[in-house]
């Protein structure tokens, strides 16, 4: 039978999907007329059993229903500068501009954009590791990493993968939760780009919050988590380390430290989920009040849950290198999964982390 053959005979099942669609038709016509003018409450637009839409909603709300202030808006404009968005919410490219280049007046705008975006790029910027490392202190104080290979300056960070040693960073995670005070944020420059492939992901935290259950957000509420190192240490160096480097490890660097699963954005005053799946021993969440720690398997089904919540594709955008691109990414407002589909070829990441804070969940009666 020839398509748009008018001809045709309707078969039986079209004839009664027609019947039906015109009734539901009328229903759904009717209510619109019957509820016009009158605002549904966001929660009621949703599925209760699915509120990834609501979380960006929500969040955007809070936001002003912009993806970024006015005033910033305005004031990057008259430096000529331009921002594109990636996401309603999170994720911004900063165009025009020179990070060599800046100055306080600068750095202070792209500050404040970082809290309002939770994560920043630029395009064709080609740092040198002295320069990244510059660009990173008009943010603050800076974290040498201790376990992985540094460049010539001993705040870089280099981040290789290739033939020999596939991605694996493909897990969602805020970075180097292990600390008693994690990062602020890290500044990360691509070196050396991958034919196709080596996206990284970011998704919003505050917004993964507002988009959990009422149930699941009491639920998590006083909870708190330990994370350590000890995985990441034989995973890097598997069998390579002395026994006597990492007891003394241990001893320098604190070993275990405990961090909320939701913790308050010290700047923004924001709730966010603060998770990081290799990190944090699954079994170990703990009541802060009481001390308890739940049932090993009660922990570890609550931690599955709230590191899918970071993988919906509602609360992220996906970032594209090119050599000399930099992200800037807010550690206490989002997380990140670095995409690992470009093997066999090269991927060279250069990054410097900021200083940050212990987090802490501020009580929702002071907020
Ligand atoms: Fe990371």
């Amino acid at each position: 039978m020839a398509l748009g053959n008018k001809e045709a005979p309707t078969s039986e099942y079209n004839r009664i999907a027609m019947d039906t669609a015109q009734k539901f038709h009328a229903i759904r016509k009717a209510g619109v007329e019957k509820n016009r003018g009158a605002e549904r409450p966001r929660e009621k637009l949703f599925p209760a059993f699915d509120r990834a839409g609501l979380g960006i909603v929500l969040e955007y709300e809070r936001m002003g229903n912009r993806p970024v202030s006015e005033a910033l808006e305005r004031a990057f404009e008259t430096l000529g500068y331009s921002l594109e968005h990636l996401g309603l919410t999170i994720g911004t490219i900063v165009r025009g501009i020179d990070l060599r280049a800046i100055g306080t007046d600068e750095a202070e705008l792209l500050r404040k954009l970082l809290l309002e975006r939770k994560v920043i790029f630029f395009h064709d910027q080609h740092l040198e590791e002295d320069e990244q490392v510059t660009l990173a202190r008009h943010f603050g104080e800076l974290d040498a990493f201790p376990f992985g290979g540094s460049g010539q300056n001993p705040y870089v960070l280099e981040i290789r993968h290739g033939r020999h040693s596939p991605g694996i960073e493909n897990g969602w995670h805020t970075d180097v939760t292990w600390m008693e005070r994690p990062s602020l944020g890290s500044i990360a420059q691509c070196i050396q780009a991958p034919p196709f492939g080596g996206d990284t992901l970011f998704s919003d935290s505050h917004a993964c919050y507002l988009g959990l259950t009422t149930e699941l957000r009491d639920a998590i509420e006083h909870l708190e988590g330990i994370h350590d190192y000890r995985n990441f240490l034989t995973q890097r160096a598997p069998g390579s380390l002395p026994e006597d480097l990492l007891k003394q490890i241990q001893e320098e660097i604190p070993f275990g430290v405990s961090h909320p699963l939701v913790r308050t954005h010290p700047e923004t005053g924001q709730r966010g989920l603060y998770i990081h799946g290799g990190f944090l021993r699954h079994e170990s969440l703990t009541d802060r009040r009481s001390g308890e720690t739940l049932d090993a398997k009660q922990s570890r089904n609550l931690v599955r849950e709230l590191l899918q919540q970071h993988a919906r594709p509602e609360y992220t955008c996906r970032f594209r290198w090119g050599v000399g691109s930099i992200a800037f990414w807010d550690n206490r407002a989002a997380q990140h999964y670095a995409v690992s589909d470009y093997f066999p070829h090269q991927r060279v990441l250069r990054r410097v982390t900021v200083s940050g804070d212990r987090p802490f969940l501020r009580p929702i009666e002071a907020e």
